[in-house]
């Protein structure tokens, strides 16, 4: 991998990055149509990485769609599928990991111990192969596209970061390589996240500056729904995350929803 992008980058070419876990969905490949844009070699990886599930029925679990991501990442002009196995990521003896501060302990971080050592752990060795200039990474998982941006300035790893809007389907459900395990009701069910952003949305733009009034009102939205239980739901400052009682700042809303067993994300920014 890192002899291409020599290569690549001796010939002067830029080198773009989209990593992954496969389960390829139109959200992966608007960032991959992205780095194709602004870069002249594209690599994606797709390593469904261990060090990051914090629930082993998660990880074995996971969508796995092998030929489809091949085919998907061919038509969209990837040049190159980095597909690093277990073995060869985490050798025997392996113990050193990437961990950083309080960016990743609130949010996702509270409910899913050790998650966000994992991804950045991972990300470095992704990014100490594929020598990227740029990499893209979807708004969809917030907090870590914040955590990355963290990490690269931390690090001085001198790649450009480059956060990308989230993908819905036309009725709002965020795209997710999770939404193929919820049954059809549970589907309709999981739109209760998108309401709930919306009504806060729409209470922000009307001038309504205390937090606590939004997230009571997208709470409601949650709690409507008999199936689906509130793992948190919180307004952040948009670039560092710390927690906010009033919006004097750029923020955003994010929560996590159990739809029945499935475990879904979102966030949107309050303006
Ligand atoms: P994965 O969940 O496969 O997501 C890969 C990238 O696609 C992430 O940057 C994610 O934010 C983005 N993405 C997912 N759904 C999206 C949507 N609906 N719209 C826009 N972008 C979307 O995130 C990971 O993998 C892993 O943690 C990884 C970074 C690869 C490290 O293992």
């Amino acid at each position: 991998m890192r002899a291409y992008s020599e290569n690549a980058r001796r010939e002067g070419k830029r080198v773009g990055f989209v990593p992954t876990m496969g389960a390829l969905h139109a959200g992966h490949m608007s960032l991959v149509d992205y780095a194709r844009s602004a870069c002249d070699a594209l690599v994606v990886s797709i390593f469904v990485n261990p060090l990051q599930f914090d629930r082993a029925d998660d990880l074995d679990g996971y969508p796995r769609t092998w030929q489809a991501d091949l085919d998907m990442c061919a038509a969209h002009g990837v040049d190159v599928v980095y597909y690093p196995t277990a073995d060869l990521m985490y050798p025997q003896g392996f113990q050193t990991k990437v961990s950083l501060g309080p960016m990743t302990q609130g949010l996702c971080g509270a409910h899913r111990p050790g998650h966000f050592d994992g991804v950045t752990t991972v990300v470095l060795k992704l990014f100490n192969a594929v020598q990227p200039h740029l990499a893209a990474f979807g708004e969809k998982d917030y907090q870590q596209l914040a955590v990355i941006k963290r990490m690269v300035r931390d690090l001085d790893l001198g790649v450009e970061v480059m956060g990308r809007p989230t993908v819905r389907e036309k009725d709002g459900l965020a795209l997710s390589s999770r939404n193929v395990r919820l049954s059809p009701q549970e589907r309709e069910e999981a739109l209760c996240l998108w309401r709930g952003l919306n009504q806060a949305r729409e209470m922000a733009r009307g001038g309504k500056k205390k937090a606590s009034r939004l997230k009571i009102a997208a709470e409601a939205e949650i709690k409507a729904v008999a199936s689906a239980r509130l793992e948190y739901l919180e307004i952040v400052a948009a670039d560092d995350l710390t927690p906010l009682e009033v919006l004097d700042r750029p923020a955003r809303m994010a929560m996590a929803v159990w739809v029945g067993g499935t475990r879904l994300i979102d966030n949107a920014p309050l303006d």
